[in-house]
């Protein structure tokens, strides 16, 4: 995959001064783009957000121990395959999720950091999409 680690984190860091604007961005963008998965939520999303955040921030504080984020993101696989969640709406997600970081990264959002995402995004989806689909229901 064409992800490079320290961009990832660079980015990451951008966007942290702006705390739950982020996810509420996310979560408009998702769900103005995808209204067919809001029902999968809760009515409220204030806890969903700050849980959505703080596993964003393990995984990426994990990028270099494989064992530790393979585990962290079938883990999290399973559980979404008991919201609901299918393999269809991971791209709507990840759409939404770079929407978000690319709208308050700033300057520190460059191609190579969107393809460094996009790589990244597409290996948290495969990982989760296959542990769901091996749990038992
Ligand atoms: C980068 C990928 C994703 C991450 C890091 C993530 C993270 C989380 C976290 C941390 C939670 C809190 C509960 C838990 O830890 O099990 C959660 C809940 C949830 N996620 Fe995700 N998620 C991702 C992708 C998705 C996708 C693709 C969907 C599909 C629509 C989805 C739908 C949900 C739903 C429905 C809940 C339960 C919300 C509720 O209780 O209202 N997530 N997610």
């Amino acid at each position: 995959m064409s992800a490079d680690f320290s961009l990832i984190r660079s980015s990451f860091a951008a966007v942290q001064p702006y705390g739950s604007q982020v996810t509420e961005y996310f979560y408009d963008h998702l769900f103005a783009h995808h209204p067919s998965v809001r029902p999968l939520f809760a009515a409220h999303l204030d806890e969903q957000r700050d849980r959505l955040w703080a596993a964003l921030g393990a995984l990426v504080a994990n990028l270099e121990n494989t064992d530790t984020l393979i585990g962290m993101l079938q883990n999290l696989g399973r559980r979404h395959a008991g919201y609901g969640a299918l393999a269809e709406h991971y791209p709507a997600v990840g759409a939404s999720l770079i929407a978000a970081l690319r709208h308050f990264a700033g300057d520190a959002w460059t191609p190579a950091v969107e393809e460094s995402w996009t790589a990244v995004y597409g290996v948290i989806s495969s990982t989760m999409v296959a542990a769901g689909e091996s749990a038992p229901n």
